[in-house]
């Protein structure tokens, strides 16, 4: 009876742990990042990301200007609260998949457009490519892929939308890891 239980068990875990793994996946919020990302070995991304405009991209929306935006909209309430704002100014995802060192403060952060970072930070899963993406790390394909995907909040949905350049933006914000050597 015991051994019947035990191998139903491991049948049980088996097929629940990919399940649960894939879902489970958190935002875990830019402190996670910074950890290893702010040496000059590494390429700074910390800096390079808090001088950015996103990392203001939320205050943006506690702004006298940002309500009035909202109001003119016909949004009741402030413009920090609307979703229809939050979208491109902040990361959105269901509260769940939210974990305690995420900040909403933030606004356009690391994993806003690198994806949830629980599964990939960890330091071996990071070094390889492969891994990470496996774990939840968003894969640009090419250059075109990316423009796309900056597309996806620079568009004239943006109620104070200016011409996308991609070249000269990818300029100001791109966060490179030195090439060794
Ligand atoms: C424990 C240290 C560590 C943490 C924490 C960490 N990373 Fe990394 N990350 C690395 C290392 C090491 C590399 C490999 C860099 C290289 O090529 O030398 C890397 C590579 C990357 C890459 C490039 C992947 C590729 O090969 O194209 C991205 C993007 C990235 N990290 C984003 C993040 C984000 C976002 C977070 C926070 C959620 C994070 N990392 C947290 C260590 C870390
Ligand atoms: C999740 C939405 C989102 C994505 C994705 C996004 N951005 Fe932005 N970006 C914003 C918002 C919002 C602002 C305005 C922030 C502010 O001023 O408060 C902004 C501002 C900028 C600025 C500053 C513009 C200026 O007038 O100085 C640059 C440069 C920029 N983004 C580049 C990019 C690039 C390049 C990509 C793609 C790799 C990208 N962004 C992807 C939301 C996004
Ligand atoms: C489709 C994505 C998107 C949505 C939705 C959006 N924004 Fe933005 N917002 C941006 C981007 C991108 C910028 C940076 C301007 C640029 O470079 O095009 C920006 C800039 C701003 C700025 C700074 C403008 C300036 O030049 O000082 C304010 C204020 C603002 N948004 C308020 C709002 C409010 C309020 C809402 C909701 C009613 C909103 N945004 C919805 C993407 C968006
Ligand atoms: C607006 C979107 C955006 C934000 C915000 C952002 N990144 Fe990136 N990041 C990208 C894109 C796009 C690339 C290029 C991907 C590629 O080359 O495959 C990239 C590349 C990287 C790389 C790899 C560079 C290389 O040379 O291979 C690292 C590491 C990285 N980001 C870490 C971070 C960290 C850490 C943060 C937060 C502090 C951050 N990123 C914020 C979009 C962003």
């Amino acid at each position: 009876m015991k051994t019947i239980n035990a191998a139903s068990l491991i049948v049980a875990i088996v097929l629940l742990v990919p399940t649960v793994a894939s879902a489970q996946k958190k935002y875990v919020g830019t402190k996670s990042c910074f950890m290893c990302h702010q040496t000059e070995k590494q390429g700074k991304q910390k800096d390079i990301w808090m001088k950015s405009a996103h990392a203001g991209a939320y205050k943006t929306l506690t702004t006298a200007k940002a309500d009035e935006v909202a109001k003119a909209k016909g949004i009741s309430g402030p413009a920090a609260g609307a979703k229809e704002c939050l979208e491109c100014h902040t990361t959105v995802a269901d509260a769940k998949l939210l974990d305690k060192g995420f900040d909403i403060k933030d606004g356009v952060q690391c994993e806003t457009c690198h994806g949830a970072g629980s599964a990939y930070r960890n330091m071996t899963v990071m070094k390889s490519k492969e891994k990470a993406v496996a774990e939840g790390l968003t894969e640009f394909k090419d250059e075109a892929a990316i423009e796309a995907f900056c597309k996806t909040c620079h568009n004239a949905k943006s109620p104070f939308y200016k011409e996308f350049k991609f070249k000269e933006y990818w300029e100001k914000i791109h966060h490179p890891v030195p090439k060794a050597g």
